[in-house]
């Protein structure tokens, strides 16, 4: 596999790119930043991808991933929560290896963000099923059994007392309600023994912004199964759409 490949992040306020060493998971140089364009349309947020592969001087050979909030079947949108609905159909692969001139490789956000867990992080050699989410404008969900991903499994939307989970225990929504750490938790705490009881997984990874905050809601938890915030915080998306453009460049 390259030792170097470059990895772009979009989401609801910011799309983020960094070179990253597939060797250790760590960024190379400095991460690139842009607002997200309102509206948020597949041609104007593919050339801020294009800007961003520029800013960072991204080599023609090095294999660039791109993360999406959406479920992404063989480089397609299925369906947007939280992106502009005129993503839903759209080939990114075909789009983005357009707009940026190379061999591009698009997969779901919180699968970016689950590989780079197994990868580097605290699902590594972990055997059995863990189940990493990521709390954010949404909840996204990556299923790994034994470090192998099952793609796209959209947890998030799970129908938990007749509410789409994630407008219930998002962080988003935490925010725009200002429920308490303690008022959280129990919904999250709804939320996750929920898919406790569906899965049995061996262990929960929390990632998202918040799980910087982890000691002030995990361990309002009472779950049977181990739930550790995630290591890579932040930069697990980016380091996961560049190990798996990596992966498949081979
Ligand atoms: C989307 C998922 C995404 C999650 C986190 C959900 O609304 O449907 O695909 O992984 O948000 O961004």
């Amino acid at each position: 596999m390259t030792q170097v490949a470059c990895g772009i992040d979009i989401g609801g306020s910011g799309v983020k790119g960094a070179l990253v060493d597939l060797g250790t998971g760590e960024f190379i140089g400095e991460r690139v930043r842009i607002e997200t364009p309102q509206p948020s349309t597949p041609e104007a947020v593919a050339q801020v991808c294009r800007a961003i592969i520029d800013r960072l001087g991204v080599g023609p050979d090095v294999p660039v991933g791109i993360t999406f909030p959406a479920p992404i079947v063989r480089g397609t949108v299925v369906f947007m929560a939280n992106l502009d609905k005129s993503w839903e159909g759209v080939n990114v692969d075909e789009l983005m290896t357009r707009v940026l001139g190379r061999p591009s490789h698009a997969l779901n956000d919180a699968d970016a963000a689950g590989l780079a867990e197994v990868a580097y992080g605290a699902a590594k050699d972990v055997p059995g099923t863990t189940i990493v989410t990521t709390l954010g404008t949404g909840i996204g969900s990556a299923v790994i059994v034994d470090g192998t991903l099952v793609p796209n499994t959209e947890l998030g939307h799970l129908e938990i007392d007749g509410h789409d989970a994630e407008s219930r225990a998002s962080t988003h929504c935490k925010e725009i309600l200002d429920l308490s750490w303690k008022k959280w938790a129990k919904r999250l705490q709804r939320y996750y023994s929920h898919v406790e009881m569906l899965f049995s997984p061996d262990l929960f990874v929390v990632g998202g912004g918040v799980s910087r905050k982890h000691e002030k809601f995990l361990p309002l938890l009472d779950l049977r199964t181990p739930i550790v915030p995630a290591r890579l915080l932040n930069t697990a998306g980016i380091v996961g759409a560049a190990y798996e453009a990596a992966r498949t460049a081979r």
